[in-house]
């Protein structure tokens, strides 16, 4: 594991968005693997700023996002793709038909998981997949308890996950009980993976994937396994753990 510990919530936003740049300079054509909440927004804004700064283009990049809510329309305020579209995708270039996310609305559900699947395979797999955690160690949707050989598929979400989530809807029961979300091995068979972390609320998770067992009771401890993880986390988000 790659650990670079950052100040602020700035400066890991602007460590993560120089790391995903290089990334696509390198390779244009790279599948870039993208996650939603609270954490990337910073990144997403520094990875505009210089996407702005260099005039570069993004048209060969393609992208996939680690989850949907199952029920929620591609239009609906509180949807992934609404998301990625207002924090990032109308800002660059990339063709709207190479960013991909399942679709929350699909009536065969497990076709839509193997759908997904098979477009992440038929895309060459992830090159660079970006993660946050959640409070319980979940990776994309995969809550604890999920097999680490999970593909793509409808996941049950816990309370905490609603909780945790409940600050973008009106009140917590509007908060879907389902995602579809890439599974753990999904997830754990991209090429590089990049982690991020910020503030207190994240600083057990931390302590727990950088000092903990791999186990499924803590999705993300599978990680430690991974080739090339690297983990950006301010001080607060690493202030439990022993580095
Ligand atoms: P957050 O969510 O970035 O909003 O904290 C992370 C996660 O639950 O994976």
């Amino acid at each position: 594991m790659n650990l670079i510990e950052t100040v602020s919530y700035e400066e890991m936003s602007i460590k993560a968005a120089e790391i995903i740049f290089e990334k696509v300079k390198n390779k244009p054509a790279s599948t870039l693997g993208l996650a939603t909440g609270g954490t990337p927004l910073g990144t997403y804004r520094e990875l505009i700023n210089i996407y702005n700064k260099e005039r570069t283009s993004f048209q060969h990049l393609s992208t996939i996002n680690l989850d949907e809510y199952v029920g929620l329309a591609d239009d609906h305020p509180q949807s992934y793709h609404m998301y990625m579209h207002e924090h990032l995708f109308k800002y660059l270039d990339i063709p709207a038909s190479q960013t991909h996310l399942p679709d929350g609305l699909a009536k065969d559900l497990d076709g839509e998981c193997a759908r997904y699947d098979k477009l992440i395979e038929q895309l060459g797999g992830v090159d660079l997949q970006l993660l946050g955690i959640g409070q319980n160690g979940h990776i994309g949707f995969n809550e604890p308890g999920t097999l680490f050989n999970t593909r793509t598929h409808v996941e049950t979400l816990t309370e905490s996950t609603r909780k945790a989530n409940a600050r973008y809807f009106s009140n917590q029961s509007d908060v879907p009980t389902h995602a579809i979300t890439m599974g753990i091995q999904s997830i754990f068979q991209s090429r590089e993976i990049l982690l991020l972390a910020s503030g207190i609320k994240k600083a057990e998770a931390i302590r727990r994937l950088i000092e903990g067992d791999v186990t499924e009771d803590f999705p993300a401890s599978i990680l430690k396994n991974h080739a090339n993880l690297t983990v950006i986390a301010d001080r607060e988000a690493l202030s439990k753990s022993t580095i």
